[in-house]
């Protein structure tokens, strides 16, 4: 399949077989004398619609969205080298970030980078990466990617972005000269709440071999069955997002007015801090929602009535999903694809 197709018709179109209206499960340990560790056909068929969909050299696929973040972090960082993070990202991998890689002799410095002049003050000539979620895990907080990049690569660092609330239909991290890009693909990418995958996509072949010798040493390899369930998934992955996009901008404006919710979270409101970024870089919005009710005892209710949306973690599934968010009164909510108004009267009966 060509590069040059449009985006939707590679989602479907990209990477798969030429005979058969599904790939097939290599379900083997070895395919024509090589090992699964190293790769496989339906691991390769995944990964080959990644790569197309990120417009990029090299992807290569992880057993789940940590096998990507660690190993590509495995890859890049050196002892006496320095990484440089927005202070918000997914929980683990801030875990990863402050209590794994300084134990490896690796200076970690956490910062704000909505703010462009912390992340020129905390380069030095022995940062190695520049790492950020340009939309953050779990705050929602928005950052200005192509900015970033611009001062990371004028100083010489590596910039590896994780884009798993945004994927490559809303915003393309490659185009603006990221590095790395990688995903937990378990969410949006899978889309159905089924399999657990990461998948990791680089501007640069050599650099894509060593992320392959990393995985390879390190083992944190893809199932067959799970690239089967992600070749499926992603055939759907625009209709899914345009549709996440539109209930989560419906939900967001019926919480922003809602009595008992004192801030509501989301890009695509225009009260939102990082609305111009996002309106000005991505194609929509995405599906995660956050927000802040009056009280405590406001969620304690929310959480008992709460029916149509799960209380269940993870995210980007094709039902709603909401989540008690650690430290006040904050609940994320994962949009999903129900009629909208079913949605809002689930949240209006659990708040009243
Ligand atoms: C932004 C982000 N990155 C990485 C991960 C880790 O992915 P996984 O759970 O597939 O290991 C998650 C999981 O929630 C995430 O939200």
């Amino acid at each position: 399949m060509s590069d040059e197709h449009g985006f939707i018709t590679n989602s479907i179109h990209a990477g798969e077989s030429e005979e058969a209206s599904a790939t097939p499960i290599y379900q083997a340990a070895t395919v024509g004398g090589g090992y699964l560790r190293g790769g496989n056909p339906t691991l390769d068929a995944f990964e080959e619609k990644m790569r197309t969909l990120e417009g990029g050299v090299r992807s290569i696929s992880t057993a789940c969205g940590m096998a990507a973040v660690s190993q590509t972090m495995m890859t890049l960082v050196r002892t006496g080298g320095r990484v440089v993070c927005h202070h918000t990202v997914y929980i683990w991998t801030k875990l990863f970030m402050t209590e794994e890689l300084p134990g490896l002799g690796v200076d970690v410095q956490m910062i704000d980078m909505r703010d462009t002049r912390q992340v020129q003050a905390a380069l030095t000539k022995k940062t190695d990466v520049v790492y950020f979620e340009p939309l953050a895990n779990p705050t929602l907080d928005t950052i200005d990617a192509p900015t970033v990049i611009r001062i990371a690569h004028e100083a010489g660092a590596r910039v590896v972005i994780d884009n798993t609330y945004l994927t490559p239909y809303l915003f393309h991290p490659l185009e603006h000269g990221a590095d790395v890009v990688l995903h937990s693909a378990t969410k949006y990418l899978c889309g159905h709440g089924d399999a657990l995958a990461g998948i990791i996509t680089t501007q640069d072949e050599a650099l894509g071999q060593d992320i392959v010798r990393t995985r390879n040493t390190y083992g944190g390899i893809l199932s067959p069955m799970n690239a089967f369930l992600l070749l499926r998934g992603i055939k759907t992955l625009p209709m899914r997002m345009d549709r996440h996009c539109m209930n989560a901008q419906a939900v967001a404006e019926f919480l922003e007015s809602h009595p008992k919710v004192n801030r509501t979270y989301y890009p695509g409101l225009s009260s939102s801090p990082g609305h111009e970024i996002a309106r000005a870089q991505w194609r929509g919005y995405g599906g995660m929602v956050s927000f802040e009710t009056a009280d405590e005892s406001v969620i304690t209710r929310f959480f008992e009535r709460v029916d149509l949306c799960k209380p269940w973690v993870s995210l980007g599934d094709v039902g709603s999903l909401v989540v008690h968010q650690g430290g006040g009164n904050r609940i994320r909510m994962s949009v999903g694809l129900e009629d909208t108004d079913d949605i809002i009267r689930d949240l209006e009966q659990a708040l009243a």
